[in-house]
């Protein structure tokens, strides 16, 4: 069976705004591709792998062309795991709330351990290969403010654009995005409202997804 994994960095839970409008994503999605398996991967309640000095060493031993052995074979056991889970999706839907202009946390060590060489991407004579092709994804956000193009707070935008530049990195350019805002700014109403919007939005994308 095909898979998508769900990678979630919003961890409010049932409060959470974000996981409203990808939950309605995978209530389509579901419909549309009964052969798919939906995967989770919670990163608030993953207990990530830490890049230790072993680890970060490991990945000199990667970008100079070597393979790993050993000791350093072995502190790379649970990066490898997180990678080849990842690899092994044919979809993915990334669920994140805006934090202080950007992703959470737990989504940037997540992105530290598996953006590796030799997995993800390779330099080559004519320059970076990304080694994730013929995949999509989906990005639901939600913002306490509004940093649609046409506003004041664009240029602060630092996640729609860090995302499409590392996954694009990788290979990954077919990125949907869905952003939901503004969340806090405006009142419950506007709230309300811009999340029905973003649901409605979310549904239609799973059905070309
Ligand atoms: C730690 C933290 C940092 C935040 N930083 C920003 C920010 O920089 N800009 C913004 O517009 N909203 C910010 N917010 C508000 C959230 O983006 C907003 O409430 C969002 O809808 C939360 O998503 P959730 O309901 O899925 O948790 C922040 C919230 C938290 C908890």
């Amino acid at each position: 069976m095909k898979k998508i994994l769900h990678i979630i960095a919003a961890p409010r839970g049932e409060e959470s705004r974000t996981l409203k409008i990808s939950n309605a994503f995978l209530d389509s999605f579901k419909k549309k591709h009964p052969d798919y398996i939906i995967e989770e991967l919670d990163l608030f309640k993953e207990k990530l792998p830490e890049l230790t000095v072993k680890r970060v060493n490991g990945k000199y031993i990667l970008l100079g062309g070597k393979d790993l052995s050993g000791e350093f074979q072995k502190a790379w056991k649970d990066i490898v795991k997180h990678i080849t889970r990842f690899l092994s999706a044919d979809r993915f839907l990334i669920s994140t709330p805006m934090w202080n202009f950007s992703i959470p946390y737990v989504l940037k060590q997540y992105i530290d351990i598996i953006i590796q060489p030799k997995y993800l991407f390779q330099y080559t004579g004519q320059g970076v290969e990304g080694l994730v092709k013929d995949r999509r994804m989906v990005i639901v956000t939600s913002r306490g403010g509004d940093y649609s193009p046409e506003g004041p707070a664009h240029s602060y935008d630092f996640q729609e654009p860090y995302l499409r530049a590392i996954f694009g990195f990788v290979g990954l350019t077919d990125i949907a995005f869905i952003n939901a805002q503004p969340m806090d700014a405006s009142g419950p109403q506007v709230q309300e409202e811009k999340v029905k919007q973003a649901q409605a939005l979310a549904k239609k994308l799973a059905e070309a997804f």
